[in-house]
């Protein structure tokens, strides 16, 4: 069977080479990318190589997915490429002295821990330029997919997104800025940092794959749950796991108004759970077959949520 053929069985089925075959892929179209930096300073170039180097690469995989017929055009794995670079640049941020102030991530140093803060701040700030300029220049499509698809990046890193959620992260809400109950402010906090990058995916992910417009609130839907589940389950895995486990700091949010610090261990693992339930019930009422997305978000939260000491379902038994 030609390859390509064998690959889009593999994306449409169960197949646990699916998601591994992508991830090689895009590993190989991001050091395309930083193999053209040239001439940007070699000790720049180095630093954004070592931050991209590793990740889950959830976010082009969704996009992947929610690609569907198009899952391995040109224009996916370029748009894959330009998402796990905003979502780099916003770990090399977020690790900052001033922000999180974290000395581990993805199991190796952080990036100004390694490069210094000055290198850091830059290599964040060229990523994030990096991925528009992508955006921008993805062929095969026509004016106005683009120009969607460049504000949709855009979008999800400034005021609309991670910009938008870091500063209520660390600052908190003031009076005007009326974030209404714990609940209320926890969800909006973890919808900006967290969720807006994966419902940038999924939405950037329907608009190459040709979804229909009437599918979109939900496919929305899907993404905003899941960004919600996953920084409970990664608020979870911050206070109850450990570095080793996480190849991250823990015990990073700590007095933080999170899901975990109002309601609880046990509520944040219910909560988690109802999450994926309803961003599952979302995928199926858009009509995308659900299999891959399944064995996905297993593959991500059954570790995440097995490293809480508690008798947690795995994460599949939510359906
Ligand atoms: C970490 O995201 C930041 C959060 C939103 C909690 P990931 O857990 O997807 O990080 P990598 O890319 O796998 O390192
Ligand atoms: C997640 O915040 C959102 C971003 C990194 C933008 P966290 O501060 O909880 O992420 P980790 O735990 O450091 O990955
Ligand atoms: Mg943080
Ligand atoms: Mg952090
Ligand atoms: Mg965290």
């Amino acid at each position: 069977m030609h390859q390509q053929a064998i690959d889009k069985v593999n994306a449409a089925s169960r197949h646990p080479d699916a998601q591994a075959g992508f991830v090689r892929q895009l590993d190989l179209r991001i050091a395309r990318h930083l193999s053209q930096l040239s001439p940007a300073p070699a000790r720049l170039a180095e630093a954004a190589r070592d931050a991209m180097s590793s990740g889950k690469r959830l976010r082009p995989y969704l996009l992947h997915l929610v690609a569907g017929d198009a899952a391995d055009s040109d224009a996916v794995l370029d748009m894959a490429v330009a998402l796990e670079m905003v979502h780099t640049a916003s770990l090399i941020v977020d690790d900052l002295p001033a922000m999180d102030n974290a000395l581990l991530r993805r199991g190796r140093p952080t990036t100004h821990a390694r490069f210094g803060e000055a290198t850091a701040i830059l290599t964040a700030i060229g990523l994030l330029n990096h991925a528009i300029s992508i955006a921008n220049g993805l062929e095969g499509m026509d004016d106005r997919q683009r120009g969607a698809l460049v504000a949709i990046l855009s979008g999800v890193m400034g005021w609309q997104g991670l910009v938008a959620g870091q500063e209520l992260d660390l600052n908190g809400f003031s009076d005007a800025d009326d974030g209404g109950d714990a609940l209320g402010r926890i969800t909006r906090i973890n919808a900006l940092k967290t969720g807006a990058l994966l419902c940038a995916a999924v939405e950037a992910g329907a608009i190459l794959g040709g979804r229909e417009d009437d599918k979109r609130s939900l496919l929305r839907r899907f993404g905003e749950d899941l960004g919600q589940a996953f920084q409970i389950a990664d608020d979870l895995i911050d206070m109850l796991s450990d570095s080793a486990a996480t190849g991250k700091d823990c015990r990073q949010d700590a007095g933080k108004e999170t899901y975990l610090a109002v309601y609880g261990a046990d509520e944040a693992l219910r909560r988690c759970r109802a999450l994926l339930a309803s961003a599952d019930e979302a995928l199926v009422g858009a009509g995308l077959t659900p299999d891959p997305f399944r064995s996905m978000i297993d593959a991500i939260f059954t570790p995440m949520l097995d490293r809480v000491p508690q008798a947690a379902p795995k994460a599949g038994a939510a359906r």
